[in-house]
């Protein structure tokens, strides 16, 4: 088995389930390829002490760089890359101007892949290593994303968007049973091949029947690893139109609760205007929340409760959302997310740390999407997703830097000045990128 190393500043959550995070100076990152094809770490800490353990190991030195894991994106649109930064009066407008139009070009297998292509560069240039994405209504769409990741060796998560009402012609599923039917094909097809994974994707309640609903949460439970995703809680017009659908269902929530659909490994893009019963009933499902707060700030939506998240013990973590989100930038997303915090608490505030708000983006959100020890983290074990980091890749995030007197104090100024430039490569399954 191959053995390579790595000699530079390591940034880490040492135990995986908290956000206590570990920095080492001048550290040693040892990766292993094993034979199902996968490089894993193998071993991290202090160079002092591990170095003597692997003396003929090749090593890469990055001395005055910093390695930290990639992050995870908990939910993004990758055919929403043309619709990023298209303005509208709130969610409804924004979907039937922009986002439908855009998404009707995702039957043609061509654009689809050239798309996509350009989507896994755009993340790996920001440091996303994993992503939980939407494809659309199209077969076509998922196969062109999974390839161009299984290609690039990646640890993604898709589905085929489910819609088969209130949609335009192109977008709107010909019948609840023909897209449940090819959910199932490309759950065969791609769910747990190579660091692929599926995601049953109903695009939110308004867009389907009943019918498709069920269906997707009879799927969801004979198919427990695979992931399931969709939209709730965001907006107040959204919620209503919600309520006139399903009068019988207790809430928004409750909705996704009738047809099956709360399940570990079920992960709700926004959860914006929950109640305790809401909150509770995730949590006892082990249903986890994706927080995206460019996009929520963007359309006018409201504010994550990061507060009542905790209390009730809501497992969540970040997300860009992309295109309602603005930014593929994780740190443009903690920073935004540090913004959320402070607006949407009591009188006193809610001042999230830097180090947990690191977390959320990496282990947490790995963590949140069943992926703890996988991705997000570089415990000994997890993939050999990681990123190299230059804290003085501007001027002012140098001088910013160097004069931070404590770790936390570093890694704050990171999340509210940094940006790609702060990427300096990407590591994905042990391949050094540029
Ligand atoms: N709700 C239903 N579809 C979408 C979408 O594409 N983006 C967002 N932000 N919310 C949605
Ligand atoms: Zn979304």
């Amino acid at each position: 088995m191959s053995l390579h190393a790595y000699r530079a500043s390591l940034l880490w959550f040492p135990d995986g389930h908290s956000h206590h995070v570990q920095f080492e100076s001048d550290g040693l990152l040892v990766t292993e390829r094993h034979a199902d094809g996968v490089a894993r770490i193998k071993a991290i800490g202090p160079h002092a002490l591990l170095h003597a353990q692997y003396p003929e190991v090749a090593c890469t030195d990055w001395r005055g760089r910093w390695i930290a894991p990639g992050f995870v994106d908990m939910h993004i649109h990758y055919a929403q890359t043309d619709v990023i930064a298209s303005p509208a009066d709130g969610l409804l407008p924004w979907l039937n101007n922009y986002t439908f139009p855009q998404e009707i070009r995702f039957a043609d297998p061509v654009h689809a892949q050239e798309v996509a292509h350009f989507f896994v560069d755009e993340l790996l240039r920001n440091g996303v290593t994993t992503a939980l994405t939407f494809a659309t209504a199209h077969t076509a769409s998922v196969d062109a994303f999974f390839q161009v990741a299984q290609q690039r060796q990646l640890r993604m998560l898709a589905g085929r968007v489910l819609q088969d009402r209130h949609s335009p012609d192109g977008l709107r599923d010909v019948s609840a049973q023909q897209s449940l039917y090819e959910t199932e094909e490309l759950i065969a097809r791609w769910h747990g091949v190579d660091r692929l994974g599926y995601a049953i994707t109903p695009r939110f309640a308004p867009t389907s029947t009943e019918a498709q609903l069920r269906g997707a949460g009879e799927l969801a439970a004979q198919h427990p690893s695979v992931w399931v995703q969709t939209h709730v809680a965001e907006n107040a017009d959204e919620i209503q139109w919600v309520a006139e659908l399903f009068p019988q269902s207790r809430s928004y929530l409750g909705v996704y609760e009738d047809m099956g659909l709360l399940r570990e490994r079920s992960v709700y893009a926004h959860c914006l205007h929950l109640d305790a019963n809401d909150r509770d009933l995730m949590a006892e499902r082990g249903a986890t929340a994706a927080v995206c707060p460019t996009s929520n700030l963007f359309l006018d939506s409201g504010f994550f409760n990061f507060e009542q998240a905790q209390a009730h013990h809501l497992q969540h973590g970040l997300a860009s959302d992309v295109g309602g989100g603005t930014s593929f930038s994780p740190f443009h997303t903690m920073h935004a997310a540090y913004t959320v915090a402070r607006q949407s608490a009591g009188k006193n505030g809610h001042s999230l740390s830097a180090e947990h708000l690191w977390w959320l983006h990496t282990a947490g959100a790995a963590q949140a999407l069943g992926l703890s020890g996988v991705v997000g983290n570089l415990a000994v074990g997890c993939d050999a997703d990681f990123l190299v980091l230059n804290p003085a890749s501007t001027p002012l995030m140098a001088r910013r830097t160097a004069a931070a007197e404590s770790l936390q104090e570093q890694l704050f100024a990171m999340i509210v000045l940094g940006d790609d430039r702060l990427v300096e490569r990407v590591v994905v399954n042990g391949r050094v990128g540029a």
